[in-house]
């Protein structure tokens, strides 16, 4: 497949390192990196954090929706997405479709250990046990598993996990 003139979307849940690996990719293959978390909040002008206070959930995913399709229309680009973006119907079909898309996998267990630390900018997981987390962690990972490549992130570097996409798409 030819990587250039496709886009490459990385999906995965919350904290999994899309945005780092992201990064590290685009320098890798010579591409253009770009975050739709980051792309939401310089639009909007406000936090994630912020938006979803002042619009809720929805007014978030309709921003999500709108700017992920502005995005996708360049071409040669690494798009990097908020957990939930390709639970949206018109986001995954878009992507499934147009782009490669990349899920960065890892076990719940090792993920947990993160948890403390991604809970303050993500309102997902705000007021919720550990238990939901897990089953909301287990139902997205159903949907995330539709994405063309699983890569397994568990033992890797940002890197090691950017090489092993790179080599894994050649
Ligand atoms: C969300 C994930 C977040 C952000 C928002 C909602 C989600 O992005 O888009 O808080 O629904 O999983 P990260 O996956 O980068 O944390």
């Amino acid at each position: 497949m030819q990587t250039n003139q496709k886009n490459i979307i990385l999906i995965g849940f919350m904290g999994v390192g899309k945005t780092t690996v992201g990064k590290e990719l685009a320098r890798y293959l010579g591409m253009t990196f770009v975050d739709l978390d980051q792309a939401i909040e310089s639009e909007a002008q406000q936090t994630i954090v912020d938006i979803f206070r002042d619009e809720g959930e929805s007014g978030f995913r309709l921003r999500e929706q709108k700017l992920f399709l502005e995005l996708s229309e360049q071409r040669g680009t690494i798009i990097s997405l908020g957990g939930g973006a390709f639970l949206q119907e018109e986001i995954q079909r878009s992507s499934l479709l147009t782009s490669l898309v990349i899920f960065l996998d890892i076990d719940f267990s090792i993920w947990s250990e993160r948890l403390p630390l991604l809970i303050k900018d993500r309102p997902l997981l705000q007021k919720k046990s550990k238990k939901e987390i897990k089953e909301l962690y287990e139902l997205r990972r159903e949907t995330y598993l539709h994405a063309h490549y699983t890569i397994n992130t568990e033992r890797l570097t940002p890197p090691q996990t950017a090489e092993k996409i790179a080599k894994t798409i050649q």
